[in-house]
């Protein structure tokens, strides 16, 4: 072969190299699992005896199907979203639908339940809800089920392999600490001193959950708690956020990245990745125009003060388009704000993703496997 002919030979390997890794996570996506509360739950709820549901219209109106689903969102959630960036064809099915069964095991499944927080005690008013470390050993019993079809070595490798999503922490300010004035927990702890044993829970719950397999974990940190449109019409003195739930917000997130920074230390691998998600709520409560919303202050289905209160229910107020809000109820992202907080999971800089985005983790994990 002359010299010619072999180079040429080789720009196409490199080519064939360089094709063959965008398209290997498309061909073949990892597994995804997801862990936490109400901004992930994609319809475990439905199938409990709890009032944390989203199961009745308007939820879903924007879904494919334009049904309810279990989803807190009109449309998609942050899940669903970033399901289809890792190239699944389906997102993961909630761990108790009984159609997680067969192949549909291997795309993973979803654990997570609106209400819950860090702490146990967090949510009991909703009674029937997957707390944590439930939701961790639903985990260990899915590896069992799967290891039924392929084995122990296979399925840690899809373990390994996974791409898994947590989000929990809100609920333990909203739905405990701050739930009603001198809660049980407020009168046990100073703010300061309560976001360092929720740290610490937090730690051991990761911590498990590397145990249980996991290698690539994004955690999400609370948003702007005292921002939400429930907040703006609870608790708002000036018509700006509740000073006291962003003084915990404040708190929480920064020693969340630390906590997961140590962890990878101790781990010695980055198998926890951060993502901001205060500044990403922040950037468009701040400047929602710069993100074509109309507000972010008002919820598009709601009532009362900011659409606020209560529940978001067929009786409620709804915009005629969600897209222009970016909160679709009084706790819960539209389809579109959830849209923009998954693209910059996806390529946000260092100020939103602690130690890299996701895409560099993608790339980064397509090299190694
Ligand atoms: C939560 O409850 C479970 C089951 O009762 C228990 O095993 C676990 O230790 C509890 N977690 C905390 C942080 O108390
Ligand atoms: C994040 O992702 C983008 C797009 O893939 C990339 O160009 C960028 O350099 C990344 N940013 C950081 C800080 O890693």
């Amino acid at each position: 072969m002359s010299m010619a002919t072999s180079s040429y030979f080789n720009c196409w390997i490199i080519f064939g190299l360089a094709v063959a890794m965008i398209v290997a996570p498309l061909a073949e996506a990892r597994a995804f699992f997801v862990f936490g509360d109400s901004l992930v739950d994609s319809g475990n709820n439905n199938y409990l005896a709890t009032t944390a549901r989203a199961d009745a219209p308007p939820y879903g109106i924007d879904y494919p199907t334009r049904r309810p689903t279990g989803r807190f969102s009109n449309g998609l959630n942050i899940p669903d979203i970033i399901s289809e960036q890792i190239g699944q064809s389906q997102p993961p099915l909630p761990y108790l639908n009984p159609e997680l069964t067969g192949q549909k095991l291997f795309v993973g499944a979803n654990f997570a339940s609106a209400g819950i927080g860090i702490l146990n005690d967090t949510g009991i008013q909703f009674i029937n809800i997957i707390r944590m470390f439930r939701q961790l050993e639903y985990f260990e019993e899915y590896q069992h089920r799967v290891q039924a079809f392929i084995g122990e070595q296979k399925t840690r490798q899809l373990v390994n392999k996974a791409l898994v999503l947590i989000t929990v922490g809100g609920n333990d300010f909203v739905n405990n600490y701050y739930l009603v004035p001198f809660s049980a927990r407020s009168r046990q702890f100073s703010l300061p001193d309560y976001v360092k044993y929720l740290i610490s829970e937090y730690r051991k719950l990761l911590m498990r959950l590397y145990k249980l397999g996991a290698r690539r974990v994004l955690v999400t940190g609370t948003g702007p708690m005292g921002c939400v449109p429930a907040e703006l019409a609870m608790r708002s003195t000036n018509g700006g956020c509740s000073a006291e739930l962003q003084r915990a917000a404040a708190l929480y997130n920064p020693q969340l990245v630390q906590m997961l920074q140590g962890l990878n230390r101790e781990i010695g691998k980055n198998v926890f990745i951060a993502a901001n998600t205060q500044q990403m709520h922040m950037d468009f409560i701040s400047d929602p125009q710069a993100y074509g919303f109309t507000t972010s202050k008002i919820a598009c289905c709601g009532q009362g003060p900011n659409n606020g209160l209560g529940l978001c229910t067929v009786l409620s107020n709804l915009c005629p388009d969600r897209d222009h809000y970016a909160f679709w109820d009084p706790f819960h992202p539209s389809e579109k704000a959830n849209r923009i907080t998954v693209q910059q999971i996806m390529s946000g800089s260092t100020q939103y993703m602690t130690p890299m985005n996701l895409s560099t983790l993608l790339a980064l994990d397509s090299f190694t496997n």
